[in-house]
């Protein structure tokens, strides 16, 4: 049986609670959740596919708050086992107070994961969300789920529902 590895940073927050959420979409038994803290290199080995989630703070307390965990879970995956397994991304942000910068963060990761020869999957249409411009649209899709629990919070618990859908049929569950 496959098994899915759901990894997301930070605890506590929105990004947190959307965890749980997914996580809860999937048969127990198919997959396991994590924080990037408490992931290590060998044990990516043993996870068919990876679903990572992450909030976007804004360059400053990315650099600050969330930079130190990334960077070291993105050294940890250049060492491990993830070439050919499928990887999925979301990411909170807020569409109103940074319209500019919507769910940006979600690049980073798609890139970091590419760099180690993962494949990606799981993008999902602009449609239905307000925003100006975001580094995760890419051929008019984002690369992964943006939830936005500030702006948009009634529309979470459907979003989740039709993207695990989507991944479920893409990760060949
Ligand atoms: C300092 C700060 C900077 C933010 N910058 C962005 C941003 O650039 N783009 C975006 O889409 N959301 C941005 N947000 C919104 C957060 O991503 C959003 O509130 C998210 O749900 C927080 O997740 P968490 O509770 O797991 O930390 C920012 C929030 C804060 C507090």
């Amino acid at each position: 049986m496959k098994k899915i590895a759901l990894i997301y940073w930070p605890k506590k927050g929105n990004t947190e609670k959307a965890a749980q959420k997914i996580y809860e979409e999937f048969d127990e038994g198919t997959i396991d959740i994590f924080t990037i803290t408490e992931f290590n290199t060998a044990e990516f080995s043993m996870y068919d596919a990876f679903i990572i989630g992450a909030p976007t703070m804004g360059a400053d307390s990315w650099e600050d708050a969330h930079k130190t965990r990334w960077t070291d879970f993105f050294m940890r995956i250049s060492k491990a086992e993830i070439k050919g397994k499928p990887f999925a991304i979301f990411g909170l942000g807020d569409q109103v107070l940074y319209p500019y910068n919507f769910v940006d963060g979600m690049i980073e990761i798609k890139r970091e994961f590419e760099r180690c020869g993962a494949i990606h999957i799981g993008s999902w249409p602009v449609e239905g969300y307000d925003f100006e411009e975001s580094d995760s649209v890419i051929d008019d899709v984002f690369v992964g789920l943006p939830l936005d629990e500030d702006q948009q919070s009634e529309l979470t618990n459907q979003r989740i529902a039709e993207w695990t859908a989507l991944l479920m049929k893409e990760f060949s569950l």
